[in-house]
């Protein structure tokens, strides 16, 4: 997610599953070919499995940009096919491309001749007046042909007049009988579904239609829900019992980023909803907004924010 899911977020995320797959911000495939690569894709190696995610529709960009990130490492290369914001449309990517399904079908097939590892496409249902019926499934079954290996689908419109981006994800109503339609036509084609699931318990219901599920909101405003993935979907004991004993595992790396220049703030932002409704959360997001603004400012700010959360709400939480 654009500004939200960058290298330090990803590392905070990976402190709380072992086992869910993190997503880059989109970057675009002009970005990746004339860009600052090292900065724009570098990641730590705790991050794995990692998709990077792309936007672009120039068949031959997207796999030159493919092939970048298979050669950083990345587990994954994922076609952005939803985002409705202008800037993306003017570019010709984004949502608007659930309008040119063959395109879109190239993009992934160009991307599938020059990269091993998998590449999944993430769409809308439709966009402004299509048919979500027959708009999905064109543009399913063209990037099934293509070779793509799964569909992430965010179950709602994309109006690509009228409403901003972020009015996109609220509006129109979210559609999951349609998605679990399209996992139902295409029983071998995993299937992934996302659009306001906002617990892991919700996930699960989710789980019993499709093959997978995306949390976008809810995984970022309330992390603390990620302590519960591992033990909940997959039956392992998840990588830290407490979201303490997480912050302390992330202390060295925010100690080691600090030396090389980065400001607190730019990795403690990524904290806010870390205690989420427990108390002492109020006082350590307030703490934080204080002092990890400062020049200077350490991982003793953070210490000392985390000391103001009650203790018995450091325990897990139900998700
Ligand atoms: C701040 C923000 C940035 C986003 N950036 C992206 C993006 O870069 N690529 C993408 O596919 N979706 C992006 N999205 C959309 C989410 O991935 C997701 O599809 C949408 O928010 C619905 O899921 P949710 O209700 O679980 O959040 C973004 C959403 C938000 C809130």
């Amino acid at each position: 997610m654009m500004d939200w899911t960058d290298r330090h977020c990803r590392v905070f995320h990976r402190l709380l599953t072992r086992r869910a797959r993190l997503y880059t911000e989109m970057l675009t495939t002009g970005a990746i070919l004339h860009g600052d690569r090292a900065r724009l894709l570098g990641f730590d190696a705790s991050e794995h499995p990692l998709a990077l995610q792309l936007g672009g529709s120039v068949p031959r960009d997207l796999a030159a940009a493919a092939v970048i990130g298979e050669d950083f490492g990345y587990d994954e290369i994922n076609l952005n096919v939803g985002c409705p914001s202008d800037r993306v449309k003017e570019g010709r990517f984004g949502a608007c491309l659930m309008a040119e399904p063959e395109l879109v079908a190239e993009g992934v097939a160009a991307m599938k001749r020059a990269v091993k590892i998998p590449v999944t496409v993430k769409c809308r249902i439709g966009i402004d007046d299509q048919d979500p019926e027959t708009a999905l499934d064109g543009l399913a079954r063209g990037v099934i042909a293509a070779g793509a290996d799964a569909l992430i689908v965010h179950a709602r419109k994309a109006w690509l007049k009228g409403l901003s981006p972020k009015e996109n994800r609220d509006i129109p109503p979210l559609d999951y009988d349609r998605v679990y339609r399209l996992k139902r036509a295409l029983p071998h084609m995993p299937i992934i579904i996302n659009g306001g699931i906002a617990s892991i318990a919700e996930a699960e219901q989710h789980l019993d239609h499709v093959d997978g599920v995306m949390l976008g909101r809810a995984a970022y405003q309330e992390p603390w829900r990620l302590l519960t993935v591992d033990p909940e979907l997959f039956g392992q004991a998840p990588p830290h019992a407490t979201m303490k004993e997480a912050f302390e595992a992330m202390m060295p790396y925010i100690e080691h980023e600090l030396a090389r220049g980065t400001r607190l703030h730019a990795i403690t932002r990524h904290f806010v909803g870390a205690f989420h409704g427990v108390p002492g959360a109020r006082a350590f997001r307030r703490h934080l907004a204080e002092h990890g603004v400062k020049p200077g400012a350490g991982v003793a700010v953070l210490r000392e924010a985390i000391a103001l959360v009650e203790g018995r709400a450091l325990a897990p939480m139900a998700a």
